[in-house]
């Protein structure tokens, strides 16, 4: 078990995704995040056919372990996430999140029945368009709900206030009312300004892109998102 794997659905973090950042350098991108303050590391995993793009496997995963002791929340954006779970799980991923809209060889529970016999945290993440009530079946297994703040696939995109939050609320609300624990994540346009809205409606775990690996002082970057979203 990672140390990070107690972080309270109180805290609030920014997470650095690495799709931001220039892989040309990745172990040095890894190293700055660390430097400037990060504690868990975001990694979009695409398959060019759940989304329309594809970025990087287990192999990328597993490159970054080499060089950091970061938590690896890594974001499988893929269809059949069981077909190729152990292999994330082998590259050393301490959270692994799926999407429950999604093909599975079996199912969406199974798979993360499976992540978390395998000691890692385990995720669920919806579509802007899926409702809250898609994640119902599986509030009590998951260690962290991810609402996409954006139609994943790329970075840059601009936060979908009004099509998320009251979503985002409706689950912090459920949570809330029936004693659960679980993380509420944002992916997806977070930036100054939106962060405090996504902290408002009851995100804790901010994925930020562009805004924390974009600018040249990441810890200057990183402190202002966290000091705005309060
Ligand atoms: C989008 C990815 C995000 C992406 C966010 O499909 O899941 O994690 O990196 O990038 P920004 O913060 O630039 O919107
Ligand atoms: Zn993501």
């Amino acid at each position: 078990m990672h140390p990070e794997s107690a972080t309270s659905h109180e805290t609030c973090l920014i997470l650095p995704s690495l799709l931001a950042s220039d892989w040309s350098r990745v172990g040095d991108e890894v190293r700055r995040a660390e430097a400037a303050g990060a504690r868990w590391l975001h990694l979009d995993v695409m398959d060019g056919a759940f989304v329309d793009n594809i970025s990087f496997g287990p192999q990328m995963v597993q490159t970054v372990r080499k060089v950091t002791d970061l938590y690896l929340d890594v974001h499988l954006m893929i269809h059949r996430a069981d077909h190729y779970l152990e292999r994330f799980i082998k590259a050393g991923a301490n959270n692994i999140t799926i999407h429950v809209e999604a093909n599975y060889d079996s199912s969406v529970g199974e798979t993360l029945k499976r992540i978390r016999a395998a000691g890692l945290q385990c995720g669920l993440a919806l579509h802007p368009d899926t409702p809250f009530e898609a994640a119902l079946p599986y509030v009590r297994e998951i260690d962290l709900l991810l609402v996409m703040t954006v139609v994943p696939g790329f970075g840059g995109q601009p936060f979908m206030e009004k099509e998320t939050m009251p979503k985002l609320a409706a689950a912090r609300d459920y949570r809330e009312a029936n004693g659960l624990k679980y993380h509420l994540e944002v992916d997806g346009g977070v930036y100054v300004h939106s962060a405090p809205i996504a902290r408002r409606n009851g995100a804790n775990l901010l994925v930020c892109g562009t805004s924390s690996f974009g600018p040249a002082d990441m810890k200057g970057a990183m402190a202002e998102l966290l000091a705005a979203a309060g």
